[in-house]
């Protein structure tokens, strides 16, 4: 039996701004107000696990002990299947340069990577959400969505975050930043764990 969320503001254990957007927006119809890590003050946990949801797991526990709250984290990312499911984990981590993250960048080196394998099309890719759940007690829930498509060079679109302007969800045209935010909520892996969310912890 899942244990239930109860309250009307929600914890949400993560400083990127994308994410937190895309969870407040598929929380609302709920009226649950979602708070960011970063509104608290909380530090940003190092994620030291292989695993998404390692990860999820390590920055939910740290946020529901540091503020005595239930708190929510998101691990995700995008898997290549030519790239035999790089970057996967270690999505955010192809973004790293000196002076911040830059996923125009990282977008680069996924696109590189794919040509220097002379990799055919369509190149599969899957987006990948782990949600936590995590309460100061130390008992946790955990939700996934996928959501699959291909990806596209160049890049395409202005909305959204992250790998979304080189990624085509399957049975669309467009990729994820042509969408607006409703639409990609629709059927985004984050869509989808935030759905099994809502389904487990309310009534
Ligand atoms: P992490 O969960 O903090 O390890 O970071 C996951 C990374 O995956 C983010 O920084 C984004 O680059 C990427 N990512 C996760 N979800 C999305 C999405 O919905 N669109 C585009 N990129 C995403």
């Amino acid at each position: 039996m899942t244990r239930k969320f109860e309250g009307d503001t929600l914890l949400v254990a993560t400083h990127n701004k994308g994410k937190l957007e895309e969870m407040a927006h598929l929380l609302e119809p709920f009226g649950v107000k979602v708070v960011g890590a970063g509104e608290m003050n909380l530090p940003e946990p190092e994620e030291t696990e292989d695993t998404f949801v390692g990860n999820a797991r390590i920055k939910a526990h740290a946020a529901a002990s540091a503020t005595g709250l239930p708190a929510l984290s998101d691990d995700s990312g995008i898997t290549i299947d030519a790239l035999d499911g790089a970057p996967g984990v270690y999505t955010a981590d192809w973004a790293e340069t000196e002076n911040g993250r830059d996923f125009m960048l990282a977008m680069t080196r996924a696109n590189d990577a794919l040509e220097a394998k002379n990799a055919a099309h369509p190149r599969l890719a899957q987006f990948r959400c782990t949600l936590v759940l995590a309460w100061p007690d130390g008992h946790d829930e955990v939700f996934k969505g996928v959501a699959p498509g291909h990806l596209v060079w160049p890049i395409r679109g202005k909305d959204g975050f992250g790998y979304d302007p080189m990624f085509i969800p399957d049975g669309y045209d467009v990729t994820f930043a042509e969408m607006d935010r409703w639409e990609k909520n629709k059927i985004s892996h984050r869509g989808f764990a935030v759905a099994k969310f809502v389904e487990g912890c309310f009534d």
